[in-house]
């Protein structure tokens, strides 16, 4: 017979009656998780909105809510034991206490968005801790500030910064559906980076509870965790409530503009001309190159375009003088371009219909599909041969979905040292590439070959990338760098062959923060970074 600790019967017994109505058969942990858990809730109103076990009617609605990758939404995906979502603080740390109690990995979700799906799959038993109720957003427009809490999506906080005033934005990516938390946590860039650089670089402050269940801010936390938060990856050194942003200046009107060429026009050679000239564009000017695969003006066949994309903070005059003085080969003209305000520009870049901004809230605006990315930094032009290879993998069968995305840096983002914050991409590099190659989920059997190509591309690549070490952007992962041991401890030098990628030397100082925060390793996922003493050894075991 089952033993139980003593405990007030009544919530537990909520939980109980919600298992048995759902049909759910639990083993010990499981139900010491809960039995923890429901006596730290406490009624059942609560319970019910917040807990989500397996077979529950809303679970997989849940869970499914902010997967944004279908390649890990298969019967054969890990699921987690229980979802929990939680209304308050109080909440959070009672899910961090029981997790921690009776040894359930514990994944952090925001947006959903991690590329690899770290934050809602694990190996090992997990329980997710989805922040879906933690979207607060309040805008001081007075003093230029914003306090955002880590569930809330892009789209939702450029909206309400654009429901308060037309001059002010906020420098983070271009999906609308990109949850902050995680964002933040790894970075976070888009068409403002070369003004004012990462997100990361514009948060002062944030709100965050330790694996003791501490609630510090910065000054509590300490600048060397204030440091690592802003970066460092998620899920590594405690969970972020809340981020406190400094608002940046935009003018009323900005000028956003789209040039494509494909090979037959000549997109090749004004991609190589592109390298020379983009990084040193004045910072009020953002560029983008997207290469896909389209239809060529010959019926049935196919070509490869380049989509020269980009923002100008000032008037289309402007735009044109400069382009056509500075990059001349572009060929921009007025009808290419077009003058709006900051929050439309987030539509137009977002792929999004240009009308209502009530789109910026919907967080299924868009088609989820199953993806993998990978991501390298570029510092010297890559010659026309390289290229012309590039874009001949695009003609592939499985590129049909598949996208380069190549915005040029520069700007902002050569001022800013490399020891700032854990990202360290910053002077010297002319872009950034991130290869995306996508299939749908009822294609998810041939998964295998849409990624054999996205690595066969990424081998392609070696020559004309950074080196030593290749450098990758963290927010968007890739597993194949390398991970930690699901269940055992990793060391230094293990985890040092992906951590160098994301974060050169900074990878050093993430480790020791680490060891100082959380020496025992709970916060972790297959690429966290890992302490220096093993939790393991220290056990004696
Ligand atoms: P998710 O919830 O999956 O979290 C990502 C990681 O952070 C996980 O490890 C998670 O556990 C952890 N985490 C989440 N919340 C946390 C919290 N509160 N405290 C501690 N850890 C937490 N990037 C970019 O720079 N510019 C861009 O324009 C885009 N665009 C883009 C489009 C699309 C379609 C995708 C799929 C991805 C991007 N990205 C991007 C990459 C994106 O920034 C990256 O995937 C983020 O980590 C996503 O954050 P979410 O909160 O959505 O993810």
């Amino acid at each position: 017979m089952m033993k139980f600790p003593q405990f007030s019967m009544l919530p537990f017994l909520m939980v109980v009656v919600m298992l048995s109505l759902s049909g759910t058969t639990l083993s010990h942990p499981h139900w010491d998780f809960l039995h923890c858990l429901s006596l730290r809730l406490a009624n059942y109103s609560t319970i019910s909105k917040v807990i989500y076990v397996q077979n529950n009617p809303s679970y997989l609605s849940v869970l499914n809510a902010s997967i944004h990758n279908t390649r890990f939404s298969t019967p054969a995906t890990p699921k987690p034991f229980a979802i929990i979502t939680p209304l308050k603080t109080s909440h959070v740390r009672s899910t961090l206490y029981c997790s921690k109690k009776h040894g359930f990995q514990l994944r952090i979700r925001s947006g959903g968005h991690d590329v690899e799906g770290l934050s809602y799959v694990s190996e090992v038993p997990f329980v997710i801790l989805d922040l879906l109720n933690f979207r607060a957003i309040k805008i001081d427009t007075k003093n230029e500030v914003a306090w955002v809490q880590s569930g809330a999506t892009l789209g939702e906080l450029y909206y309400a910064i654009a429901a308060k005033t037309n001059t002010l934005a906020f420098p983070a990516g271009m999906c609308h559906t990109v949850g902050a938390g995680g964002h933040f946590s790894g970075g976070g860039y888009g068409t403002l980076f070369r003004k004012y650089g990462l997100a990361a670089d514009n948060i002062i402050d944030a709100r965050m509870i330790d694996v003791n269940g501490r609630i510090l801010d910065r000054k509590s936390m300490g600048e060397d965790v204030f440091w690592a938060i802003r970066g460092g990856g998620g899920n590594t050194f405690g969970i972020v409530l809340a981020w406190k942003l400094k608002l940046v200046p935009v003018p009323a009107v900005v000028t956003v503009f789209t040039v494509n060429k494909n090979l037959e026009q000549n997109a090749t050679k004004i991609f190589h001309r592109w390298q020379y000239i983009a990084h040193k564009l004045p910072d009020d000017l953002f560029m983008n190159v997207w290469i896909t695969k389209v239809n060529s003006s010959q019926v049935g066949t196919k070509t490869v375009q380049a989509t020269f994309r980009g923002m100008l903070l000032g008037g289309v005059d402007e735009l044109i003088t400069l382009i056509q003085d500075k990059f001349p080969e572009l060929g921009l003209a007025e009808e290419n371009c077009n003058e709006m305000s900051w929050i439309e520009s987030v539509l137009y870049f977002g792929g999004l219909p240009l009308q209502s901004v009530d789109i910026l809230l919907d967080k299924n605006a868009l088609p989820t599909l199953s993806l993998k990315a990978k991501s390298d930094y570029v510092k010297e032009p890559i010659p026309e041969s390289g290229i012309e290879g590039l874009m001949s993998m695009f003609l592939e069968e499985e590129a049909d979905n598949a996208v380069a995305m190549i915005p040029a840096f520069g700007g902002k983002m050569d001022e800013i040292p490399e020891n700032e914050l854990p990202y360290p991409h910053r002077a010297g590099n002319l872009f950034e590439a991130t290869y995306i190659v996508q299939w749908t989920k009822e294609q998810n059997a041939e998964s295998g070959k849409y990624i054999s190509w996205s690595r066969r591309l990424y081998s392609y690549m070696t020559p004309y990338v950074s080196k030593s070490p290749r450098e990758a952007y963290v927010n968007y992962r890739d597993l194949d760098l390398g991970i930690n041991n699901i269940n055992d401890y990793t060391s230094y030098e293990q985890a040092s062959i992906w951590g160098f990628k994301y974060f050169k030397n900074n990878f050093k100082r993430l480790v020791q923060v680490k060891t100082k925060v959380d020496p025992m390793n709970f916060f972790r996922n297959e690429q966290s970074i890992p302490p220096l003493l093993s939790p393991w050894k220290k056990k004696g075991n």
